[in-house]
């Protein structure tokens, strides 16, 4: 089965998972999206993108247009946390970019935000929709270790759980 791993990642969370995905699967591709061959040559695809206002990444998108009717297994990194319905929904929202999707598995994790960018919405005032809160400052804190050990021990799981369902099936 000819697997390939393309991610996109501005400042190298999702990249990790995708190294992490390499490591179980080294007979697998790899490949930043902006570079994805032709991939109708490839029998299951594992797309990473980071989540851009709900939705993968802008890069991502363009490459997910291009898996139309393949099996693709999404997996992705996110300031919010994973088990929020926004997680799910950016989730749904990338999936609904592949044309006639099939999308066979997903799997999503925090992953720290730019701090450039927490400084940034640290200067935002209170009526703001990013303006610091309590929460909102936790949030950040959590996310600032992600992905960690954890988290890429659970994505390398997935990777081989998704392909040996995708190998059975085939
Ligand atoms: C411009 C921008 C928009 C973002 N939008 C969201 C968002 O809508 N929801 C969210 O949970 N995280 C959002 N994030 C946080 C990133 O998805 C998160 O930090 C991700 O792990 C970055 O991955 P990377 O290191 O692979 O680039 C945003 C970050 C940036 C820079």
């Amino acid at each position: 089965m000819k697997v390939l791993i393309a991610y996109s990642s501005r400042t190298g969370n999702t990249k990790k998972l995708a190294q992490a995905i390499h490591l179980a699967l080294p007979n697998a591709d790899l490949c930043p999206m902006g570079s994805v061959p032709n991939p109708s040559k490839y029998d299951l695809v594992f797309a990473g993108f980071w989540v851009e206002a709900g939705n993968a990444c802008s890069d991502a998108r363009k490459c997910l247009k291009r898996l139309g009717g393949l099996p693709v297994a999404l997996f992705a990194t996110l300031g919010a946390y994973p088990d929020s319905q926004h997680a799910a929904d950016s989730l749904k929202a990338a999936a609904n970019e592949i044309p006639d999707g099939k999308v066979v598995d997903t799997f999503i994790c925090q992953g720290a935000i730019d701090p450039n960018m927490i400084e940034w919405m640290e200067q935002l005032p209170q009526e703001a929709d990013n303006a610091p809160t309590e929460s909102r400052r936790k949030l950040w804190d959590d996310g600032a270790s992600h992905p960690d050990e954890n988290d890429l021990e659970a994505v390398a799981d997935w990777a081989l759980s998704v392909l040996e369902k995708q190998s059975a099936s085939a």
